[in-house]
């Protein structure tokens, strides 16, 4: 029997945080556009291999979150990604939502698919690859005062719930992550209450849904002013909302919280962690917080790497660099 509050623990250990590694091959192509880089399944595996195979990476990740693709997928030296993860004492975890699709129909808000075969997906992934953990990520866009509707949250949600359960009872522990979008003109203040109301029904949905708390990651946004607001936040102000909203609305017996980057500079992501980490310690937060990052953690090291070998040993410093920095603020006693 798998004790989920132990796996949960181990993600969240001081010191250490948890890539996320999990764009879907589309997702992952255009990243690699961004960046000058021609895409397709080999520059993929490649581009996996350069952050999931970086010496050291261990000293700073618990865990990393793939895609399903890389699953079957193998390092430069022919390990499986999840076999060489598992050797270094990173846990495989898998991102098992199937993607956003409008909601309702030809609107604005979104919904995420894949409970369809959930069940069975997850015991593969569990048997075959070792993973101990899953993802799902809801996405809540803010417009004015009219979005998101009640409605999207609440059915967000209830996915959200509904595969947190069906993950616990495969035995691995589920990140919830309700994404409230960074994109618009919205105040912070309108973000905390957007992200107040969602973590809420997220909350009231897992208990609902008899969902152990105490196995639950979640992968919240921070609290920031929208991109197209023309405010730029201090990281003081992030963590007093962020800090605050979390304080008021997450149960003190989750196991832990993460953080998504959601399009903020690197610079952004690790200045506003420090930030939150230091007051939240100032608090007593319940919690042990972290980070869950993707693009803040690789796209200083993409812009570096292009695609080129002799770019590797670089590229893989910057990643590690930036690795070690936002590690360091879960420290207990940080002097960073
Ligand atoms: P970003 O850090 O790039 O927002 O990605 C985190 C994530 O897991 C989104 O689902």
């Amino acid at each position: 029997m798998i004790d989920l509050q132990d796996v949960a623990h181990t993600l969240l250990r001081s010191g250490k945080g948890i890539l996320a590694d999990d764009e879907t091959d589309v997702h992952a192509d255009k990243w690699l556009a961004a960046h000058g880089i021609e895409g397709g399944e080999e520059m993929r595996r490649k581009f996996r291999n350069l952050f999931l195979a970086a010496p050291d990476n261990e000293k700073y990740l618990s865990g990393v979150i793939l895609f399903e693709g890389t699953l079957t997928q193998k390092a430069d030296d022919g390990t499986l990604f999840t076999e060489l993860l598992a050797k270094k004492g990173i846990l495989p975890g898998i991102k098992v939502d199937q993607g956003l699709e409008p909601f309702p129909e030809g609107g604005k808000e979104t919904i995420t698919k894949g409970l369809i075969g959930l069940p069975e997906r997850l015991m593969e992934f569990r048997a075959k690859y070792g993973t101990g953990f899953a993802k799902w990520r809801a996405a809540i866009t803010i417009e004015g005062t009219q979005l998101p509707t009640a409605q999207a949250i609440h059915e967000n949600a209830k996915r959200l719930a509904l595969y947190a359960l069906e993950v616990q009872k495969a035995g691995m522990v589920p990140i919830v992550e309700p994404e409230v979008l960074l994109e618009g003109n919205h105040s912070r203040l309108r973000a905390r209450e957007v992200v107040a109301e969602t973590i809420s029904a997220v909350i009231s949905s897992l208990e609902d849904q008899g969902v152990d708390i105490t196995g639950v990651i979640l992968k919240t946004s921070m609290v920031l002013s929208g991109n197209k607001s023309g405010k730029m936040d201090t990281p003081e102000e992030v963590a007093e909302d962020t800090v605050g909203v979390l304080l008021e609305n997450a149960p003190k017996d989750l196991a832990g919280i993460v953080f998504l980057s959601g399009g903020q500079s690197t610079e952004q992501a690790t200045a506003n962690l420090r930030a939150i980490e230091a007051l939240a310690k100032e608090k007593n937060a319940p919690w042990p917080l972290t980070f869950s990052y993707a693009r803040a953690l690789q796209d200083e090291a993409l812009t570096i790497w292009q695609g080129k070998d002799e770019n590797i040993p670089a590229a893989r410093e910057a990643f590690i660099t930036r690795l070690k920095e936002d590690a360091c603020f879960t420290l207990a006693d940080s002097a960073c």
